[in-house]
């Protein structure tokens, strides 16, 4: 087991002995906006390119809290709404966008252009291609502070997390092109970091690349390596070095006998009900103990276990506990197969951290295992299968809610297999 996460395990006396007060006030930064030197341009969701952007990471609610408080919740769900990953991509020949590498400006739902494609220059060969890809190159970073400041060491577990769910919402997104999505774990890291200007001396290593994702198709054209210099634009507003996840970044940032999956996804999904469903996408806060249909059952495991096309394919092992589901038996599977037929509502809230609400009263209750070496890779496809599970089951009008906070040891125990626990989520209504 990699000894980050190791380190960074939850169990009934850590939470207890180490109780976290947060004072919101404090809370970093989760907008990262340029200067307005660059040209920016307002996303329109009415058209297809610009959809693929808006549809993965605009805001979609303004939510009210007492104490007259607000904050703004996105399409993308994220780990105690704090929104550590930021969005970048490049654009090549598609409509509505110059040729050029781009950020998203989450805050006002513009792009914003940080560098005009020139000759034969491309992001591709950063992200191994070859040759020019015609459509939107994805890259993905973490501002891990956002994170960390509540999470502490745990959150590098969040950021990846949370960006394989960025990485998920562009696969849904890009369905209303509609076009297939691959996603790219094997970029050259430390090269696009300094690229973007995440290396400079005084702010090194708060914003780091985890991935990328390509909705493109390869042209002939032969690409060379974009050179330019960017000023680090800042992320979080305060920080705090956390040298744990510093390490753990640096350790797995290279990728060790990579498998990947060329195999493309089947996700069947109308478009105006999927657009919809995208917008309207929330976590539920808890659920009332309704059972949901065999049918809906294996609609969500059909989309759950489609594969996912990428460079680096890593194994995750899906164990579901069944509280509710008509016409099937209760208990815990294993990639479909029963386990142990018995009632473990209670005990797959209480693994939840005693979060009686979603683990109990849900319908079912998923735990997401892995043994594999890249550890970049399998948590954020663990993110990836996490947003098939949020994008299904709204489409479906089912509540859903990612649980991040789990006792590690104590699910290993349950589902009687060693590994890494790397995800909990429970749906139902
Ligand atoms: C990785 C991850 C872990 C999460 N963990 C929890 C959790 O343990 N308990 C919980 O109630 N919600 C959890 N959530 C839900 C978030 O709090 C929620 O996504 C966020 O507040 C934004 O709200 P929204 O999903 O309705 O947009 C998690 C979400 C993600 C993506």
């Amino acid at each position: 087991m990699y000894w980050y996460h190791k380190e960074t395990k939850h169990s009934y006396y850590s939470v207890r002995s180490n109780p976290n007060q947060m004072d919101w006030a404090l809370q970093p930064s989760t907008y990262k906006n340029y200067p307005d030197s660059f040209k920016k341009t307002e996303l329109d969701k009415n058209n297809p390119w610009h959809g693929v952007i808006y549809y993965t990471a605009s805001i979609s609610t303004k939510k009210y809290y007492p104490h007259g408080t607000h904050r703004y919740l996105r399409v993308n769900p994220s780990a105690g709404a704090l929104y550590p990953n930021e969005l970048y991509f490049q654009a090549r020949g598609v409509e509505g966008f110059d040729d050029g590498i781009y950020h998203y400006e989450v805050a006002s739902n513009r792009a914003v252009l940080l560098h005009v494609l020139e000759g034969s220059e491309g992001i591709e060969p950063y992200m191994g291609y070859e040759t020019a890809m015609k459509g939107l190159l994805f890259l993905v970073s973490a501002v891990y502070y956002r994170s960390s400041w509540k999470y502490r060491n745990r959150a590098f577990r969040y950021c990846l997390l949370d960006a394989g769910h960025v990485l998920g919402s562009i696969e849904h997104a890009a369905l209303l092109v509609p076009h297939s999505t691959s996603m790219k774990y094997d970029i050259e890291r430390k090269k696009l970091n300094k690229l973007f200007g995440f290396s400079h001396a005084s702010s090194a290593g708060r914003e780091v690349f985890l991935s990328g994702a390509s909705v493109a198709t390869p042209l002939v054209e032969k690409v060379e390596a974009v050179q330019f210099e960017l000023a680090y634009a800042e992320g979080s507003g305060t920080f705090e070095e956390n040298e744990m996840m510093e390490l753990a970044y640096k350790q797995t940032s290279y990728l060790l006998e990579k498998q990947p999956q060329h195999e493309k996804a089947n996700l069947y999904y109308e478009k105006t009900r999927l657009k919809e469903s995208i917008v309207a996408r929330r976590s539920q806060r808890g659920f009332e103990g309704q059972a949901i249909t065999k049918l809906h059952y294996t609609r969500i495991m059909e989309a759950l276990t489609e594969p996912i096309p990428s460079d680096c394919d890593e194994e995750v092992e899906l164990f579901v506990v069944l509280n509710r589901v008509q016409n099937m038996p209760i208990g815990l599977y294993h990639n479909g197969q029963l386990l142990k037929n018995a009632d473990f509502s209670q005990k797959a809230g209480y693994l939840c951290l005693e979060q009686y609400s979603l683990g109990t009263q849900g319908a079912m209750t998923f735990f997401l295992l892995s043994t594999a070496k890249n550890y970049q890779a399998l948590y954020q496809k663990a993110g990836i299968i996490g947003q098939r599970l949020y994008a299904v089951t709204s489409y479906l009008n089912i509540g859903c809610s990612g649980i991040g906070a789990y006792y590690d040891d104590e699910v290993n125990a349950f589902v009687e297999q060693e590994g890494m626990v790397l995800y909990a989520l429970a749906i139902g209504r």
